[in-house]
């Protein structure tokens, strides 16, 4: 039985279940309802809390013609490094689903030293994230979609505003946890989430999906398939400049300023978006705007405190 308890507003404890859990299990309990979940003792036995290091994986990932580096961690697809780790049953059942948008690169691996932080965020693309602790440990902070934090315009990660985290959880449904070595968290999507790193060496493996339907119906994914609307209207809109000012924009602008939907169709939702609805968000994250330029002077100590982007030499 799942250890959980949701207040409409305020902490909750996250639920936690062993590694035995099975697809039926997790589907019914978290995958359909998307609610957070730690899955204690998955990497346990693996290898790969022996084996990797950052050098270690550098030079395997190197070698592998699928893997890649983006800013902050490293692509690679799922058969890639797997005698090093094995993928639960639930977890291939999970990405192999008729009801799962079929991607490449479904692994991302962190690496990150002691007291790296990311700033407040939800991950794009609507995906489903199980991220596991190979070594390490690190401390997570989730938000529900439900009582969703303010972002910059058009984009995914909030805006630093210098509030503390007890000021920004006072109306907030939220968890605080830490993820121990050998565990494994279920992110839903759309769930907003700061992460530090506990130790000298933090390792993390994740998988990611997108689920073709979702009968969710947070404020937050509203306003995430509204910002996929917005920009599918942009990139195919019938004034070529308007297209091609969407597309550059897209293809020059940082990471976390990008809007990418990397599927052929867009996901099902309970949502009927009108044009009237649509105009109504773009309004609503123009009037961001102001806060933003308010909190403009924050963002700097933030970037400081990133880590050097990651890079690959590929040997091939
Ligand atoms: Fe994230």
């Amino acid at each position: 039985m799942p250890v959980t308890s949701q207040q409409p507003s305020g902490f909750f404890e996250i639920a936690r279940e062993p590694s035995s859990i099975t697809f039926e299990a997790f589907s019914e309990s978290y995958l359909i309802p998307e609610k957070p979940v730690v899955i204690e003792g998955v990497g346990n036995d693996w290898l790969a809390r022996q084996r990797w290091t950052e050098s270690y994986l550098r030079e395997r990932l190197a070698q592998e013609s699928s893997a890649s580096a983006a800013s902050l961690w490293y692509w690679m697809d799922r058969d890639t490094l797997n005698e090093d780790y094995s993928t639960p049953e639930f977890v291939s059942q999970c990405l192999d689903a008729s009801s799962t948008f079929p991607r490449n690169q479904h692994n991302r691996i962190w690496v990150n030293k002691k007291e790296d932080m990311s700033s407040w965020h939800y991950d794009g693309g609507i995906v489903n994230v199980f991220n596991v602790q190979v070594k390490g440990r690190k401390e997570w902070f989730l938000v529900s979609p439900d009582t969703p934090l303010d972002c910059y315009p058009f984009t995914n990660f909030c805006i630093i505003d210098g509030k503390s985290d007890d000021e920004r959880f006072a109306d907030k449904i939220h968890t605080r946890f830490f993820l121990n070595e050998g565990d494994m968290v279920y992110i839903p999507p759309v769930w907003f989430h700061k992460v530090i790193s506990c130790e000298e060496e933090n390792i993390n493996l994740n998988w990611l999906f997108t689920k073709k339907a979702t009968t969710a119906t947070s404020a937050t994914l509203k306003r995430e398939v509204e910002r996929y609307m917005i920009n599918d209207y942009l990139t195919k809109h019938r004034f070529r400049w308007v297209r091609q000012f969407a597309q550059q924009f897209n293809r020059h602008a940082p990471g976390y300023m990008r809007i990418i939907w990397r599927y052929d169709k867009p996901i099902e939702t309970p949502y009927q978006i009108s044009t009237w609805g649509l105009l109504a968000r773009f309004a609503k994250e123009l009037g961001r705007l102001g806060k933003t330029i308010l909190h403009a002077n924050k963002i700097k100590p933030y970037t400081k405190t990133l880590s050097t982007p990651k890079r690959l030499k590929k040997n091939t």
